[in-house]
């Protein structure tokens, strides 16, 4: 049977257009290679001879096909083989019940009484996840730049899992934390350790490009789109996909290590070279401003202020402390919108309503008043919001 061969990394996003075309070979499992360095994916009859482009990269390999086995599903089951169900009863709840999928890493909480059996956590989680790769202990978000803690605690080696001492055996490309990420149609390469990413938002991305279409149609013409805080720039994805929606883009980071993986979005999302090392802000092409830039100072550079149709603000710690200084980015000749997130004490939401109502300029005559919409809860008490603000023209 035919195989594609394709590193680890890539794995992810390969398989997604393998899966969106019914190329895959039904009943047939994806497999390591024997040095774990990629995985081979069966491909089925359906799979054209010469496939297309993007795939050729990839060799095409014949294997036997390996029969997909029926995997137990929950991994508390496959808990009990390895510790005893005492201990696991004692833990009850400090087991890590969720886990947040980025590519082919798994990522859990575990809480510190947890952490002496994180070994047998890995195993039983990967036991349950054939396609993960790599599973990572969160330590939290650090600095300005959100960027994750994650330390690794289980990995898959062909047929095995490394945990424990044993992870210390693994190949660096196994604990890899780069990787590709498939969202709306889009792969978006990130690395939670070096830039921030989280693949929670994708709804909230989604609600983005519907307000960005509302805005076109009463502009009638494609937007200037400004992500001062872009990460690597996975807001602004969608709104490429759109055709004719978006004329010139601004998308800034303090963070280089976010810019040199945005670059690397860019050049794949619209076919076109952009650096390969991130580089301070400028215009890489006419219609694209991109680079390394403090928010904050933007509005001073009389090329930049007031040019923006709309201004996408996601730090979401300090979006209210920031605002008056990306308002000024905004052009004001005709209406515009500030899209926004805001992490805030539930108790403390109607204020804070009444302070960014304050800030900002006058609503457009017809528009909802910009209020913050809980989307989830961020701790016991402070809840991440979103709010838009339809900004009149003057
Ligand atoms: C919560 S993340 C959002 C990233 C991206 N928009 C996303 O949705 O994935 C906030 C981003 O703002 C960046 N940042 C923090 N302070 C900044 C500043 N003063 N100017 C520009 N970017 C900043 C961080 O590096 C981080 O990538």
């Amino acid at each position: 049977m035919r195989h594609l061969r394709v590193p680890n990394q890539e794995v992810e996003a390969v398989l997604g257009h393998i899966r969106t075309r019914e190329w895959g070979a039904v009943s047939m499992r994806v497999f390591s290679t024997t040095d774990g360095r990629a995985r081979l994916i069966p491909l089925g009859s359906n799979a054209p001879e010469e496939l297309p482009e993007v795939f050729s990269i990839y060799p095409v390999e014949m294997h036997e096909g390996v029969p997909e086995e029926k995997t137990e599903t929950n991994w508390l089951t496959l808990l009990a083989k390895e510790i005893d169900q005492l201990t696991i009863d004692s833990l009850g709840d400090s087991l890590p019940s969720n886990h947040e999928f980025i590519g082919d890493m798994m990522i859990v909480r575990l809480d510190d009484n947890v952490v002496p059996y994180a070994d047998a956590i890995a195993r039983a989680k990967l036991g349950t996840h054939p396609h993960v790769r790599l599973i990572l202990n969160d330590d939290g978000v650090q600095g300005e730049f959100r960027i994750r803690q994650l330390r690794p605690i289980g990995a898959r080696l062909g047929g095995s899992v490394l945990a424990g001492a044993t992870l210390e055996f693994a190949p660096p490309e196994i604990l890899s934390t780069s990787v590709a990420v498939k969202e709306s149609g889009r792969v978006i390469r990130c690395d939670p350790t070096r830039a921030y990413f989280s693949t929670k938002l994708q709804t909230e991305r989604l609600e983005t490009l519907a307000l960005a279409k509302e805005l076109r149609e009463e502009l009638g013409r494609p937007l200037r789109i400004a992500d001062p805080f872009c990460g690597v720039g996975p807001a602004i994805a969608p709104l490429l996909a759109e055709s004719d929606l978006v004329g010139d883009l601004l998308a800034a980071d303090l963070n280089p290590d976010a810019v040199g993986l945005l670059f690397e979005n860019l050049s794949k999302w619209e076919r076109r070279a952009y650096p390969s090392e991130p580089n301070p802000l400028s215009r890489i092409y006419e219609n694209r401003l991109v680079g390394v830039a403090d928010a904050t100072l933007l509005a001073e550079n009389q090329d930049i202020t007031g040019r923006w149709d709309i201004v996408i603000v996601n730090l979401p710690h300090r979006t209210i402390e920031f605002l008056p200084k990306i308002i000024p980015l905004l052009d004001r000749s005709s209406p515009s919108l500030i899209r926004g997130r805001v992490i805030v004490e539930e108790s403390e939401i109607e204020s804070a309503n009444t302070t960014i109502e304050s800030i900002l300029p006058p609503i457009e005559p017809g528009k909802p008043a910009p209020i913050l919409h809980i989307k989830r809860d961020y701790s016991a008490t402070l809840r991440l919001c979103s709010f838009e603000a339809w900004i009149s023209k003057e």
